[in-house]
């Protein structure tokens, strides 16, 4: 049987700081590797014929860390997006960062749009960076949009669709796929919206170490799952 592509893959890339806490490294160290497989895991994206990649990059909890490792991660996004954007644009990756401005220096905002306009015309792989992202301050915000919004009639009640169009990407249809590394089976705040009916994967092996063959047994996995959305199956 043909193996079916999920057109939207969700990744939660965790482990970063354990694997380089294993290796006797510092834990910028795990993330410095993690920006790294990241590039391994945009290509087999390619490869494999999925349209959307979202991963998950820095949560709107992470700020909760010491301030030298947030500093570390907002530095090491900042440098991913200057020393990438060409060989991004040159695999035709259409780049997009969501998430919340709060806290986001405007240097870095300043280069996330500069960077999302240099490859807004691409189009083989929506690349979807979920950045500073919560997703109870997806909701939040939808519902601000919502009540906020002058050309709705104040009282009147929303659909489920309706709702669906005040989240951040509208465009992007829900992940079939969710994937975590690093073996923890919690969704620490990630698209709730959206993942109403994903499939979840989880693995032991850590973010920086999960290579081509690791996403190969993910989309297996999910190759293998039976898909009922609340109803049932035919016989
Ligand atoms: C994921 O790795 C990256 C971010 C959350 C930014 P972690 O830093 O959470 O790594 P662990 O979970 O501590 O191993
Ligand atoms: C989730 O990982 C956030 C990212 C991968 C960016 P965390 O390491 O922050 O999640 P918890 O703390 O284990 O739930
Ligand atoms: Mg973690």
């Amino acid at each position: 049987m043909e193996l079916k592509i999920p057109k939207h893959i969700a990744i939660i890339m965790d482990g970063n700081g354990r694997w380089a806490k294993n290796k006797g490294k510092i834990r910028l160290e795990g993330h410095r590797a993690g920006a790294v497989n990241l590039e391994r895991i945009l290509e087999e994206s390619i490869k494999l014929g999925v349209k959307y990649l979202t991963v998950y990059a820095f949560s709107t909890e992470n700020w909760k860390r010491p301030e030298m490792e947030v500093k570390g991660l907002m530095e090491l996004f900042s440098g991913f997006l200057s020393s990438k954007k060409k060989t991004l644009k040159k695999q035709g990756i259409k780049l997009l960062v969501t998430g919340s401005k709060e806290g986001v220096s405007d240097s870095l905002l300043k280069k996330i749009e500069e960077t999302e306009k240099y490859l807004e015309n691409e189009e083989k792989l929506i690349f979807n960076i979920a950045f500073n992202y919560g997703g109870r301050k997806e909701i939040t915000d939808a519902i601000n949009k919502i009540l906020a919004d002058e050309k709705r009639e104040p009282g009147k009640p929303i659909t489920e669709e309706e709702v669906a169009k005040y989240m951040y990407r509208p465009d992007i249809p829900d992940p079939e796929l969710v994937i975590r590394t690093s073996g923890e089976f919690r969704i620490s705040n990630f698209l709730l919206w959206e993942i109403a009916y994903s499939e979840f994967y989880v693995t032991d092996v850590y973010w920086p170490d999960f290579d081509e063959e690791e996403y190969n047994k993910a989309i297996l996995s999910f190759n293998r799952r039976d898909r009922r959305y609340g109803g049932l199956n035919a016989e």
